[in-house]
């Protein structure tokens, strides 16, 4: 099994950086490999950063520094001569399967022949990128969740080609990297299909979003008001600017184009887009983000449009259709990735004497969305995922 020092990281945005700074934290020598020098100094910068405020709290043991970790950081914009030493890679670019595909083709035409690739995609084909490859064994994918050092979950993803020898290796190297808010959840995604697991069961909500969004807009409501319908550790507005409207969209798309039409990115969300307000990282989205995380207002009232008996019925369904195509075998595994991943509890547990329930809930929204993706799939019906433990 590959033994794993050296990892660099493709795409030194939010997600490359978080991934980096957790690998130096675990002791490994990292790499941030951007096309610009302005990109690289900025992840480098935010490593430094967050290294220096654990030192200040005294979290690192005895003769460790901020420092001292920095030195096993590099930065670099020539992929191909970053990569010569590396035991992984990660790539963490945007999610455009072309642009994807030509950074595992210079990956695995540069770095030598023990290394895996992996992708941090939060919806795209493993298998597609592998074949830009000539090592489609050593393609897999490790899906992590944002903000990396404070979200539990990595995802480590079977391609249709992936050995178990490096599928195994990833897992280990995935075990070492510290989280802060708790011990690491490693979950095993044994087929590639969209959005695998965490990312999968949550795509319909947005659907649903995508419903009550238009709605919010054509009744008056703001962006608050609704927050305020949801709460949570983000509310559903605040979320989708931290994520990024644009990973949103593209995510959208890939659904719309592999699982079912009704993905197809809704007026808000498609308008945001192309006027680039996505979110955090362009400092607009739903929300103005100069001063900071925005905290909606209580006092602003709710919009009273966000039922939350939908996206539990929603999630159910797609849990058991995560089941029934046998990218895991446990529903265990869905409810505890996602309280790992996104900090909500899974919809499973809470649902075992409840599929015919949940079946009536989600032929009253086929009903008033008209989206046919709501349809309760066969498992459900079945009640059968309750023995997928
Ligand atoms: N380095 C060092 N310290 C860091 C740090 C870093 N990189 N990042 C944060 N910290 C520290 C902060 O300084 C803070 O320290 P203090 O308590 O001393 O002030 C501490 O960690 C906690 O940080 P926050 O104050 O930011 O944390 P919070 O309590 O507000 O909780 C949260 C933040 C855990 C993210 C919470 O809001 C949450 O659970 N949100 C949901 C996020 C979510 O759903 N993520 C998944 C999105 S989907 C995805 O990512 C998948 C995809 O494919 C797109």
């Amino acid at each position: 099994m590959v033994e794993i020092k050296n990892l660099v990281v493709v795409g030194a945005g939010q997600m490359g950086t978080g991934i980096g700074q957790v690998a130096l934290m675990a002791g490994f020598n990292i790499t941030m490999v951007d096309i610009k020098d302005e990109y690289v100094d900025k992840s480098y910068a935010n490593i430094d950063e967050g290294m220096k405020k654990l030192e200040a709290k005294g979290k690192f043991s005895e003769g460790k520094t901020a420092a001292g970790y920095m030195a096993n950081c590099k930065k670099s914009i020539d992929m191909a001569s970053a990569v010569k030493d590396a035991d992984i890679i990660i790539e963490a670019v945007i999610e455009d399967m072309n642009i994807k595909k030509q950074v595992f083709k210079t990956c695995d035409e540069n770095a030598p022949a023990h290394c895996i690739i992996a992708s941090n995609t939060s919806t795209m084909s493993i298998s597609e990128m592998a074949t830009a490859t000539n090592r489609p064994d050593k393609v897999i994918g490790m899906h992590f969740f944002n903000p990396v050092p404070l979200m539990r979950c990595i995802e480590v993803i079977y391609g249709d080609k992936s050995s178990d020898e490096n599928i195994d290796a990833a897992i280990g190297f995935a075990g070492k990297l510290p989280c802060l808010r708790g011990d690491r959840y490693i979950a095993k995604v044994l087929k590639d299909r969209p959005g695998f697991i965490v990312n999968r069961i949550t795509a319909p909500v947005q659907i649903y979003q995508n419903y009550i969004f238009d709605k919010a807009e054509a009744e008056g409501k703001t962006w608050e008001q609704l927050d305020n319908d949801s709460g949570g550790p983000m509310p559903t507005c605040v979320l989708a600017d931290y994520v990024g409207i644009d990973t949103i969209y593209h995510g959208l798309k890939y659904y719309e184009k592999t699982l079912s039409p009704d993905f197809a990115p809704g007026k808000i969300i498609a308008r945001m887009f192309n006027e680039g307000k996505l979110g955090a990282k362009t400092g607009q989205g739903f929300y103005d983000w100069s001063k900071g995380r925005p905290k909606p207002d209580k006092k602003a009232g709710k919009a009273r449009l966000f039922k939350l008996k939908y996206p539990i019925a929603i999630m159910l369904n797609e849990g058991c259709r995560v089941l029934e195509e046998g990218i895991a075998t446990s529903w265990k595994v869905c409810d505890d990735a996602l309280m790992a991943g996104m900090n909500m509890p899974g919809p499973m547990a809470p649902n075992v004497n409840n599929s015919a329930k949940q079946v009536e809930v989600l032929n009253e929204l086929v009903e008033l969305t008209g989206k046919k993706y709501f349809e309760p799939c066969e498992l459900l019906k079945s009640a059968k995922w309750v023995d997928m433990k």
